[in-house]
């Protein structure tokens, strides 16, 4: 079989980038593609897209018809991602030159639809759990490794319940057999991926032992080799007290938690159907801080849901006051189809959620810069795992802030112990000991 490029473009979470390089690994070992970085001498041109919030979606169609002009002659274009789940055959009606249209949920098709003319693939009841992906991975360090697919919470703002469809656990044996082969050639650190992780075990496609979030943590935490666990995203309604023990006290488990919050507003939360109320996520938020006083905790916030008041704001700008996040990831409120909120009345003007927005972010950043001075002078752990510019070598802390040293290649893979000498609101500077 001849030898064939694929340039891929990956937009959205960690679980786009984990089904990108299992379109990679399927492509290079079944199809003999090898990857390129040149979108001119590709023969394969994949996007896997987001649709998460309104913006990446507009995105796609002005960049396709970019990667149209271009792509060599004969060069395919492939849609993959949530995007192409919830467009379907109007991405063929909008950009006629794509070749194959392929949804989040039905990765494992990849092979087939390469070499089907206008093949579509969005069904999001497929069943991918128990697919043996071919193997590939960015880092060989850190491995991704999903525990979960899809999600039925059916959060009112979310379209992935529509994209990635219900949720599914991929049953033990696999994610185990998985780890270990990753540990094996060479991997440190595990991440868990799923849209729910600590709801991991209500569901299989087949009879399972039973086994819930905390145990799968405890059973792979006994991988000899394996040094650091993290997962994402957690659901705050899930962490039960049970869940909190084995966080604190297994010391593979790194101590950075994301905890999304989405409002701090009990109302907003109703309306959002996250099936908390600010107390409860205050609750476990300092009791993680209490049982782990080192520990990091980041979170995601929405601002501008329909309805959302002032006051509804203050309260959300409580929690961040109150939970003094280590990091943010905040978003202004974007319609989405096929939610209920978006039919909500009381839709908030772009101004006001634009000025919320500034507001949060703003008093974020000034928590952040207390924070990171805290962090001078202090002894951490460091997993190397990226060259940077000028002869620099980055990695993470258990607690996960980035730590930049001087250094090269001998560094990676290697956990190291660092002082911080310099610290900024993005990188901490340091020093090996
Ligand atoms: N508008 C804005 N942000 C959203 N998110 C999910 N859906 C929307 C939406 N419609 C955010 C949530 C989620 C993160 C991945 O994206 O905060 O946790
Ligand atoms: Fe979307 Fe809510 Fe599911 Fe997260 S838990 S993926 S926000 S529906």
């Amino acid at each position: 079989m001849s030898e064939k490029k694929l340039f891929i473009q990956t937009l959205g979470c960690a679980m786009n980038v984990r089904d990108s390089e299992h379109i990679v690994a399927e492509l290079s070992q079944k199809e003999n593609y090898t990857l390129t970085e040149d979108i001119k001498e590709a023969d394969l041109i994949l996007i896997n897209t987001c649709s998460v919030r309104e913006k990446p979606v507009h995105k796609l169609f002005s960049e396709i018809g970019a990667f149209e002009k271009i792509k060599k002659n004969g060069a395919k274009i492939g849609v993959c991602g949530c995007t192409a789940s919830h467009l379907g055959d109007e991405i063929f009606k909008r950009a006629p030159y794509v070749d194959f249209v392929l949804g989040a949920r039905n990765v494992s098709k990849i092979t087939k639809a390469v070499k089907t003319p206008k093949f579509i693939g969005t069904d999001i009841d497929y069943d991918e759990s128990e697919f043996t992906f071919a193997d590939f991975r960015n880092n060989p360090y850190k491995t991704y490794i999903n525990i979960s697919i899809g999600c039925d919470k059916h959060c009112t703002y979310c379209i992935v319940p529509y994209t990635r469809g219900d949720e599914i656990s991929i049953p033990f044996d696999i994610i185990f057999k998985e780890t270990l082969k990753a540990v094996q050639k060479g991997a440190k650190e595990v991440f868990l991926l799923g849209q729910n992780v600590n709801n991991y075990g209500k569901k299989f496609r087949n009879n399972h032992k039973k086994i819930d979030f905390s145990d799968l943590l405890e059973e792979l935490s006994t991988i000899e080799g394996l040094e650091r666990i993290r997962f994402t995203s957690p659901h705050p309604l899930h962490m039960d007290d049970k869940f909190l023990q084995v966080f604190a006290n297994n010391p593979k488990i790194c101590k950075s938690i994301h905890m999304p919050l989405q409002s701090g507003s009990d109302n907003i939360l109703k309306a959002m159907k996250r099936g908390y109320d600010k107390k409860w996520y205050l609750n476990r938020a300092f009791k993680i801080r209490e049982l782990c006083p080192d520990v990091s905790i980041s979170t995601d916030i929405i601002v501008a849901f329909p309805g959302e008041s002032d006051k509804d704001f203050e309260e959300t700008m409580d929690v961040l006051e109150q939970v003094r996040f280590e990091q943010l990831f905040s978003f202004k409120y974007s319609k989405r189809p096929l939610t209920k909120a978006a039919s909500m009345p009381n839709q908030i003007p772009e101004d006001i959620a634009s000025s919320r927005l500034t507001t949060l972010q703003n008093r974020h950043n000034e928590i952040l810069d207390e924070i990171v001075l805290k962090q001078k002078n202090k002894e951490v752990k460091v997993l190397f795992e990226e060259l940077r510019a000028n002869g620099a070598v980055a990695g993470r802390t258990d607690n996960n802030f980035l730590v930049q040293i001087q250094g090269s290649e001998e560094f990676l893979g290697k956990l190291k112990r660092v002082k911080i000498t310099d610290v900024k609101r993005m990188v901490l500077h340091g020093e090996i000991i």
